[in-house]
């Protein structure tokens, strides 16, 4: 049967590690040169209603480097915006390509989309999740801290897409998670519910950002107002005071806190500018290794689970 990757509450613990372990080897073999053409013949589609940068030219170099071909369909240029309904979209581009990758605002449109298609879908973000973001951050965690167990992580801003997918791979995991977030712009409780049914010990919810960074060894950002919610923005910043990351927010931290963003970044806003250029902090290596973890997701989904 088709699998899908719409939320990391779709992979069990082995899957995460596959994919890490992959992506870790692809990347290594890429860098030695080596040009593994998996994905020959096989064709990526990917749906995109909001912007991209990373995400979109993560998966199209990475199924080009494969050997694969990517299409990319802004939804205005599809019959989608004429209201073709997507149950039939689903079906018709099943018979077309291998894969369909979609960035959406309503994550029910995904669902939707794949529970029409005979292809694996791909949540490339939609309001609720950031499935294959958390993938490739991890890989980076593992890459520059040797692992990520016995690590404190600390999430300090908005309850938004991304902090989403960080419960979900908290929760099936393991990780050590603290989230802090403002009041009334906190996690939905529907996603807080599920983690802790999975795992109870290892997630605390805070709305200090300053005994959420205590002692962490990672500290994760993401702006104050995601892909729809830009006109909230000035009524965000009254409200996110005492959230942004900064040096002096950092010193509470460990001496090597390793400080992630999934960028874009506002400079000012969640992040201060010498803390986003800083030479210590990976913003970039997190950015390269979507390339990375979306080959392995593309080689499991398409070709059939990592051994
Ligand atoms: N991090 C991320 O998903 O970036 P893009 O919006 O540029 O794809
Ligand atoms: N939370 C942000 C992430 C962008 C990659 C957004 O959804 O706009």
């Amino acid at each position: 049967m088709k699998k899908d990757l719409l939320s990391l509450l779709d992979l069990e613990k082995e899957d995460f590690v596959a994919l890490f372990t992959r992506a870790l080897q692809l990347k290594k073999r890429y860098n030695r040169g080596i040009l593994d053409k998996l994905l020959a013949g096989k064709s990526l589609g990917l749906i995109f209603d909001k912007k991209s940068t990373r995400t979109r030219v993560a998966f199209e170099t990475a199924m080009i480097q494969l050997g694969g071909h990517p299409i990319y369909m802004s939804a205005q240029d599809t019959q989608i915006s004429r209201n073709e309904p997507a149950k039939d979209t689903a079906r018709v581009l099943s018979r077309y390509i291998d894969c369909l990758a979609m960035r959406t605002f309503d994550h029910s449109l995904v669902e939707e989309f794949a529970q029409n298609s005979t292809i694996p879908v791909i949540n490339a973000l939609t309001d609720s999740f950031h499935p294959c973001q958390i993938l490739s951050d991890i890989m980076t965690i593992i890459e520059h801290k040797g692992g990520y167990k016995n690590l404190k992580i600390a999430w300090v801003g908005d309850g938004n897409n991304v902090v989403n997918s960080w419960i979900n791979a908290a929760s099936v995991i393991g990780l050590d998670l603290v989230v802090a977030c403002p009041d009334n712009y906190g996690v939905n409780h529907h996603i807080i519910e599920a983690a802790l049914v999975k795992n109870k010990n290892n997630i605390v919810f805070t709305n200090d950002p300053k005994e959420a960074v205590k002692n962490a060894d990672v500290v994760y950002t993401d702006v104050w107002a995601s892909m729809g919610d830009e006109n909230e923005l000035s009524k965000r910043i009254i409200a996110f005071k005492g959230f942004q990351v900064n040096k002096d927010l950092l010193s509470r931290a460990k001496q090597d806190v390793m400080v992630m963003h999934c960028l874009p970044a506002h400079r000012g806003e969640e992040i201060s500018e010498d803390v986003l250029e800083d030479e210590n902090n990976v913003f970039w290596d997190q950015a390269e290794n979507k390339r990375h973890m979306h080959k392995a997701i593309l080689e499991s989904l398409i070709l059939g689970p990592i051994k």
